[in-house]
This record gives C-alpha cells, structure tokens and sequence, in this order.
C-alpha cells in the first residue's frame, strides 16, 4: 500500500471543526502533513484547549485515516492549542453573551441632564451601526418626552401585531434598517405621560420581550433625562451590556453626567459604562466648516472621562444640519461624505470597540441585581 498526501487531506477534509462548519482543512487547523512509507505525521492546530478536546480531535483523524486511507497506517498526531483560544477578541458583529435570546448586546443611553442631545445621538448611532451591517434594535424608553418616532419619520406609523408561534407580538416599525418601538406610538401626541417606574418598566419590558426583534446585535435603549428611580427600575429589568453618558462641555451638565456615571456604577445597578460622549462640543458654522468655537467650554467632558477613568468614545460638533435633520426625520449621519457622517463614524466605531472590550473583560450583566425587596421582580413592586 502506497501512502500519499493528498489521500489523507482529502480523508481529513471530512471532518468538521465544532463550531465553525468548517473542514479541518479548509479552517487551517490541518498544519501539515507528512508521510513516510506507511507512517502518517499530522500538525493539527486547534482553538480548544481542554484535554477533552485533544483527545477527540485526535481520535477523530485516526478513525478517518484508518478508514478512508489506510487501515494499517501507523499515524502520529501533533496537537497543538492555537493562540486564537488565548487571546482570541470576538469580532465586533459576533459579540459574546447573549443575555436575551437573539438580543446580543443592549446599550442604554443616558445623560442626568435633559436636552443634551441623547437622542439625537442615540438616533444616529442606530443609523450608523446600520450602515456598518449590524443588525440594530433601538427602544425609545423616554417617557416624558419620546423623540423617537419623529426623528426616524414614523410618528404616524404604529407597530402591527405578528403572530409567532402561536402567540401575539408586536413588530417594531422600521426606519432607515433600524428597528424601533417608543413609548410614542402608544400614547397621543402631547399628552404628558407620567408614569412611575414600575409601571415605565412593565411597559419597556413587554417591549422587549413581547415584541418580534428576530436578530439583533445593537439594542439601543433611548433613556429618559435625569438619574431618578425610573432609571433605576428599567435598568433592573433588563440585562444592559453598557451605558453610554451623553454631556455637553458646560459645568452644570457635566455635573450631571457624573451623576449619570454614578447611576450606573451603583451597586443595585451594576452596569458598565461603556464610556462619555460629548455632544455640542464646539460649533462649527455650515459655511465655514474648517472653525470651531467652543462656546460652551473646550473638553469638558474629555475631562470628565478622564477624571472618572471611563473611555472617551468622541465629539459631535454643534451644527445647525443635525438639529434640522432631527427635526425633519432623517438622523444626520445619514448625509454621506460630510464631516458629520465621518463624527458619527468615528464615535460609533469606539462604542463598538469598548462593547467588544466589556464583553472580553466582564461576564454578562444580570438582569435583576438588585433586592431592596427579597423576592418581589421591581416590575411588580409597588
Ligand atoms: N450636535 C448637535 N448639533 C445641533 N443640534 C443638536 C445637536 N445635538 C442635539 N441637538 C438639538 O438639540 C435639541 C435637544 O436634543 P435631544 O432631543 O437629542 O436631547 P435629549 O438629551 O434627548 O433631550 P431630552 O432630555 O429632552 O430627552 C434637539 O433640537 C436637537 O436637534
Ligand atoms: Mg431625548
């Protein structure tokens, strides 16, 4: 019997790496092989590295050997753990821990003060991580004020409702390849919706759980301003992956966004920030595009960051297009090619980044940390 080469890549191209849907070859775990007279040397190289793994690995390929090439064939295999299981980042669009099933990752966006530009830059984060082919979630869970519907042009549109294996469920409207669902479409426009917070909760957990997201890497979640006990109650209902703080560069917002960072870091929440935005950070007239004016203070909240030792995820400079692309639906990152498109970009490559790290670093985050209550979920407390 003449041993060759291409008999035993061929034998070992039946067998599949776990996990990968790959042939040992075609996956380059297969390194090299050696034949010599009716002896079999083969380098395999594999990501797992317990003994369990080892051993089936290696079985494998001598079971396949011995029957597919040469049943007498005495083979020495040569297992080596690949540096991919030691080091190995999850690629940004394959994120580790899925807290909800299909739901990979929830980022909640947050401020302390109002009127800094949350949703604006909630808005164009969805936009942008769409663009880049994420699969993109983004729940308006702004009870005073839902800005959503607007912003992504479909106040006038109402989620339907899809029957799913048997049960009901909503189906967010889609805009601009972002799914969505606000509290706006459920309420008038103009009526002030005071909710508390466990009523707040029970709604934005049906519309997380009773809804038909199907697939989704980002799920936004537009907050409410301030850092009060709503927060704390939606933040308890859901397994956030990380917050985003939004401030602008003044004094008395940045006082604000470190309470918002504060919020987070609390013991009953427990969530990770995932870093600070700084919105409005210098104006920049649309004819002179090359100025910038720091009306409100230069870096504040570049400092911020770096006083509380949480990543600085980027700018957006005031300009007067993002307020009016806000305003007419259509979220301003969306103009291709203009400095605007390249801010949000540029920040939103950094909030993936800093996902990828917390997800590298930290285990999943609980969905219900807290137990002021022994035994009672926040969304039935009263
Ligand atoms: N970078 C920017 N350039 C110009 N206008 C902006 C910018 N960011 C936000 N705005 C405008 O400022 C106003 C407030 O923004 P936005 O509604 O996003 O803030 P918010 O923090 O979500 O407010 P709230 O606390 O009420 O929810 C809006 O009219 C918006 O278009
Ligand atoms: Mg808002």
């Amino acid at each position: 019997m003449k041993l060759n080469k291409q008999d035993v890549y061929k034998a070992l191209e039946k067998i599949t790496v776990p996990g990968e849907g790959k042939n040992m070859v075609e996956s380059g775990a297969v390194t090299n092989v050696m034949v010599f007279g009716d002896e079999v040397v083969v380098d395999v190289t594999i990501n797992n590295p317990s003994l369990q793994a080892r051993k089936k690995t290696e079985v494998e390929i001598l079971k396949t050997i011995h029957a597919e090439v040469y049943e007498k064939a005495k083979i020495t295999i040569n297992v080596k753990v690949g540096a991919a299981a030691v080091s190995e980042k999850p690629k940004a669009n394959e994120i580790k821990g899925k807290p909800l099933p299909g739901i990979k990752n929830i980022i909640a966006v947050a401020s302390g003060k109002g009127g800094v530009g949350k949703s604006t830059v909630t808005a164009n984060l969805a936009v942008t991580l769409a663009k880049m082919g994420f699969k993109v979630g983004l729940l308006d869970a702004d009870i005073y004020g839902p800005s959503m519907p607007i912003m992504f042009d479909v106040a006038q549109e109402k989620p339907l409702a899809v029957n799913i294996d048997g049960k009901s469920k909503m189906k967010p409207v889609e805009s601009y390849g972002v799914k969505l669902l606000s509290i706006g479409f459920f309420t008038q426009p103009n009526q002030a919706v005071i909710w508390r917070g466990p009523m707040a909760s029970k709604a934005l957990n049906q519309m997380i759980f009773d809804a038909h997201w199907g697939e989704i890497d980002f799920m936004l979640i537009d907050l409410p301003p301030g850092t009060g006990d709503i927060h704390l109650s939606i933040m308890q209902a859901m397994p956030v992956t990380g917050a985003v703080v939004v401030s602008t560069p003044q004094e008395i917002a940045l006082a604000d966004a470190r309470k918002g960072v504060a919020m987070f870091q609390q013991d009953s929440i427990n969530v990770p920030v995932l870093g600070v935005v700084e919105n409005m950070a210098y104006f920049t007239p649309e004819e002179l595009p090359n100025n910038k004016y720091y009306i409100f203070g230069k870096e504040g909240a570049k400092h911020l960051s770096e006083d509380l030792k949480v990543p600085f995820l980027g700018e957006i400079p005031l300009v007067q297009s993002i307020r009016e692309a806000g305003d007419v639906g259509r979220p301003a990152a969306m103009q291709e090619g203009t400095p605007i498109e390249a801010a949000f970009e540029a920040l939103t490559k950094n909030v993936v980044q800093e996902v990828v790290n917390r997800n590298t670093d930290l285990p999943p985050t609980e969905a219900i940390k807290i137990t002021t209550m022994a035994g009672c979920s926040p969304v039935n407390k009263q």
